[in-house]
């Protein structure tokens, strides 16, 4: 299946909570780079995303019940490429990558300054899809900014962009 299910557009998924890393209780906006996700329905608006079970970013959506899904253009290429190589648990993503954290309008969650648009969701629903988990959010507030060129993804760390 991984061979067929590209090309995907990347999104940034910034989520907040607390997280006991080596036994020490840390509080954390994190960011994932994720290429499973989708629009569910248009009344309510509803955008599911697709989370392993082993990823940081899992226990803090499952924990707050919040995330700010971030639209990202190309040129956030090398910044998507980290935030999808590098555990929050033990990075701080904001820090390392350089995006600027910007705190989001309807839920108590960070959202990405650089992104091309944001949906701020609240997870209404989630299920257990094998080693992940699918989180389905209800957006309560959607920010348009640009319409730069986003970033697609080909598979084994390789992507594109639209023409
Ligand atoms: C282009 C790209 C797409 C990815 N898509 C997903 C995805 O859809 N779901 C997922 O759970 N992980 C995905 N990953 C892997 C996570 O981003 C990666 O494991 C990340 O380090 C987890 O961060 P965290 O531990 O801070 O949550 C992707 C990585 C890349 C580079």
């Amino acid at each position: 299946m991984r061979e067929v299910v590209n090309p995907a557009q990347v999104i940034l998924v910034t989520a907040r909570g607390n997280a006991d890393v080596l036994g020490k209780d840390i509080h954390k906006d994190n960011i994932i780079t994720l290429a499973w996700h989708s629009p569910l329905s248009f009344d309510p608006e509803l955008y599911g995303i697709c989370v392993g079970k082993t990823r940081f970013s899992c226990g803090l959506i499952d924990g707050s019940k919040v995330f700010a899904v971030n639209f990202v253009p190309h040129e956030l290429k090398e910044k998507a490429l980290y935030c999808g190589r590098n555990t929050g648990a033990t990075t701080d993503k904001f820090a390392k990558s350089g995006l600027t954290k910007e705190e989001c309008d309807t839920i108590d969650c960070c959202r990405i300054k650089e992104a091309s648009a944001v949906l701020e969701c609240e997870v209404i629903d989630q299920f257990e899809t094998g080693d992940h988990i699918f989180f389905v959010g209800k957006v309560l507030k959607t920010i348009n900014r640009d319409d730069k060129k986003r970033l697609i993804y080909l598979g084994t760390e390789r992507f594109t962009t639209t023409i």
